[in-house]
């Protein structure tokens, strides 16, 4: 007995890895181990025998087991500090330059346009991408067979097979947020709604997708000396200059009344854009007096109130500002063109500290 064990706790102690431990806890303790073979023999002997070897084996058998749990815990713990050797890391270390992303000019302009008008007192309205057709075109006094829908080059979304009900439309422009806003809020109001708006257009200019941003506000005594104020305001400042040519075109939308284009005066000399000077103008928004329908499709008495508004091609007035020739650059996702005109990704546009630095 005195050898067995001197044997076993010698090879436990000695043993190099988990495998050499599994093989000598077969020898000696496994269903033919050499220990529980020896217990075998305990039926063969007489009871006296039995009664000194039984508990002596019993023991024997406990003590190599404790002895090889324990090395097996030292095994897999001399194992992990190995691994810890090699796997450590420095997190004190300095990072790898990756070049850093930048802002789009999109996300650029829709912050500083924002950063303008709070500087105004209008706040931010959101509405869906996907509207529908009330509040795209009928609450704007654009009623079904109205020639302004086919002029907008609406997308259609699908409506199930059966269903009569007038399709959704992607939303061809931001006014649809003037309805939603007069609906939640009522009179007196001053909101801009920048957003994603869609027709089915393309060319350098144009482009499927793109960005405008409305602008609403509803009071008593609002008049087209206001718009004309606010909108001038606007565009020095955006423009970060002191003087901008704008031309005040007298237009036509369903829903103001009266109407007008706002173009300002830029040079396309050699592919480059400039603003302020040649003899091109550009469009950049329409707007008006809110029609008195519309107003009412809001839930509001144009008895009482009137209100001005106002539609900014975002992605023409970044074009504009930032010299980018080619609107459909905007959104090839071209990293070479996004490090070129994209923004540093910590400078918060303020009017403070200059809108673009
Ligand atoms: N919704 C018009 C457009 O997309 C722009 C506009 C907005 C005109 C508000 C007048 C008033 O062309």
């Amino acid at each position: 007995m005195d050898d067995l064990k001197a044997k076993y706790l010698g090879q436990i102690a000695d043993a190099a890895d988990e495998n050499a431990l599994e093989d000598i806890r077969v020898s000696a303790v496994g269903k033919k181990g050499e220990i529980s073979l020896k217990m075998r023999e305990l039926g063969k002997m007489t009871p006296e025998e039995r009664q000194v070897a039984g508990p002596a084996l019993n023991a024997l058998k406990d003590e190599v087991n404790s002895a090889l749990a324990a090395k097996k815990a030292g095994l897999a713990d001399a194992a992990l500090n190995e691994r810890l050797k090699t796997e450590w890391l420095d997190v004190t270390l300095p990072g790898r330059g990756r070049p850093a992303g930048t802002i789009h000019p999109i996300s650029q302009v829709s912050q500083e346009v924002q950063a303008l008008f709070a500087d105004l007192g209008f706040s931010v309205a959101e509405g869906p991408q996907v509207e529908d057709d009330w509040h795209n075109f009928d609450a704007l006094n654009i009623p079904a067979h109205h020639p302004a829908r086919g002029e907008m080059d609406t997308f259609y979304m699908h409506r199930a097979e059966g269903d009569n009900r007038p399709p959704h439309v992607l939303r061809t422009h931001t006014s649809p947020v003037q309805i939603r806003s007069m609906l939640d809020h009522g009179a007196p109001l001053r909101i801009i709604c920048p957003g994603r708006v869609y027709r089915a257009d393309y060319d350098q200019t144009h482009t499927p997708m793109f960005h405008q941003v409305e602008g609403l506000a509803i009071d008593k005594d609002i008049s087209m000396a206001n718009l004309k104020w606010v909108l001038e305001e606007f565009v020095k400042a955006f423009f970060e200059v002191d003087d901008v040519e704008l031309r005040f075109r007298a237009s036509h939308f369903p829903f103001t009344e009266p109407s007008a284009e706002v173009d300002i005066r830029c040079s396309w000399d050699n592919g480059q854009l400039k603003v302020g000077e040649g003899d091109d103008w550009l469009e950049i928004l329409g707007s008006g007096m809110v029609h008195p329908k519309v107003l009412e499709a809001g839930g509001i008495d144009p008895a009482d109130w009137q209100g001005f508004a106002f539609g900014v091609g975002i992605d023409r007035i970044a074009m504009l500002k930032y010299g980018i020739p080619d609107l459909r650059a905007f959104f090839d996702s071209d990293l070479r063109w996004l490090r070129n005109y994209g923004f540093a990704s910590l400078d918060q546009p303020n009017l403070a500290s200059g809108l673009s630095r």
